[in-house]
């Protein structure tokens, strides 16, 4: 068991050997045993599922997380499926401080940076919140590396950078800037501060990585995505209609045009999205020459509609979910999904769990943890 011991934030240890894995793939040429990793955020939806194949591929990992919107039971358990524990710091990444006395006490080769506030309408509410956590905390860190001397950074960045896309599938090329609320627009400039830093100083080595809609837990039910309140995104609210724990789906707009009047998005799942993370922390340090700022999209390429996704979650989980057809939401797009040949071509990394096997898994997710982490906290 690793103990974190630092003389700020809260020291927690977090798990035991209990289980052992398996390998979700090899360790990448370009790195080397013994690389140890911090990971912001670590404690969180994506991030969980991210330290839990870096540590089955052979890596240490260090998580840091102020635990605002997760549980330190979601590393407890990583731990007993990894087989190891993630060295966990419970802190801010705004606390220069703290950040400075982790990177002594334990050097890292690069950082992969999810921390971060996530709900679009709390942003258009509390936009220096936003600003603050999303920006500002991108800062801090990047100032904390650059002063450690690790300039390798994964930056968790979204496909809403691109607002109402030009056309689809959205190549990485294509214009960003439309973004409509304060969420989106703190990722845009998260995205600019860290392009301007990379033209800056040639060490660093920084991916934009932007999501588009992850979903799906891991296959064991163990870990996955546990919002707090009533869920603002499609799939854990569907979850909770199909728990019987909410009435019905309300679904946003039917005179979209697609295929059945309903938006649609390039949902991914978040094994394939953890995995996506390692090909990009490999092909960052494979590189000779300077890399400066790499973006990739990691999406399946493949959209589907809310009612499309409604069935498919319907057939999954053998309930039926109640919905009703209501009023566009303000700011959806009608339309986004991934051209995701870049990825494939530079990371040799696609995605590779289908529509049902998300759907299959978010609701085993969903049944083994009623209530989230808080079902059978250990
Ligand atoms: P999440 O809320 O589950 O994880 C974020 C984690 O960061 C949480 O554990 C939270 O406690 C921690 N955190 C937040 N602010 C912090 C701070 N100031 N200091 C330390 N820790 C802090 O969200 P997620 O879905 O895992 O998203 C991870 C990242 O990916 C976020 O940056 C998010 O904006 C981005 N992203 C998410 C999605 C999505 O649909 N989930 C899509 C695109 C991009
Ligand atoms: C949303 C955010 C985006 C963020 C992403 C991941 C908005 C406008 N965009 O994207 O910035 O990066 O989440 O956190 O909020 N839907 C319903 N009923 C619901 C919920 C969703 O019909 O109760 C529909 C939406 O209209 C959309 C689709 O389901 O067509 C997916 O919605 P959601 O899961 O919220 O993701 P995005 O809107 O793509």
């Amino acid at each position: 068991m690793k103990r974190a011991a630092l003389g700020y934030g809260v020291n927690v240890e977090v798990g035991e050997v209990l289980l052992s894995g398996t390998n979700y793939r090899e360790k990448p040429s370009s790195m080397t045993q013994s690389m140890k990793f911090l990971i912001t955020g670590g404690a969180g939806y994506i991030g969980s599922h991210t330290t839990l194949v870096l540590l089955r591929a052979g890596f240490d990992v260090v998580v840091l997380d102020n635990l605002c919107n997760a549980s330190s039971e979601s590393l407890k358990r990583v731990a007993q499926m990894a087989g190891r524990a993630p060295i966990f710091v419970e802190g801010d990444i705004r606390d220069r401080v703290l950040l400075d006395q982790l990177l002594a006490q334990h050097p890292v080769q690069a950082v992969l940076h999810f921390a971060g506030l996530k709900a679009v309408g709390e942003s258009v509410t509390q936009p220096l919140l936003y600003y603050s956590n999303n920006v500002e905390g991108t800062v801090t860190l990047c100032k904390a590396m650059e002063a450690a001397g690790v300039f390798t950074l994964v930056f968790s960045s979204s496909a809403t950078v691109y607002g109402d896309p030009v056309t689809v599938p959205i190549t990485e090329d294509q214009p960003v800037g439309q973004t409509i609320n304060p969420y989106g627009r703190s990722k845009l400039i998260a995205e600019q501060v860290l392009g301007d830093l990379a033209a800056s100083d040639p060490r660093w080595r920084v991916a934009l990585l932007r999501y588009f809609n992850p979903v799906g837990a891991h296959e064991t039910g163990q870990i996955g995505e546990d919002p707090r309140g009533i869920p603002n995104n499609l799939l854990p609210y569907i979850a909770r209609v199909a728990m019987g724990k909410l009435p019905e789906l309300v679904v946003f707009g039917y005179d979209y045009p697609t295929v059945d009047g309903t938006g649609v998005r390039d949902y991914i799942h978040v094994m394939d999205l953890a995995e996506g993370h390692l090909a990009a922390l490999s092909a960052l340090k494979a590189k000779k020459s300077r890399v400066g700022v790499q973006v990739w999209n990691l999406g399946t390429g493949q959209g589907y509609s809310v009612l499309q996704i409604l069935r498919a979650f319907e057939a999954a989980s053998g309930r039926t979910v109640p919905y009703r057809l209501a009023p566009r939401r303000a700011g959806d797009v009608a339309i986004s999904y991934a051209n995701s040949a870049k990825a494939a071509l530079e990371l040799g990394w696609t995605a590779k769990r289908d529509l049902s096997t998300m759907m299959r898994e978010a609701w085993r997710w969903q049944i083994m943890n009623p209530d989230g982490y808080q079902t059978g906290e250990s």
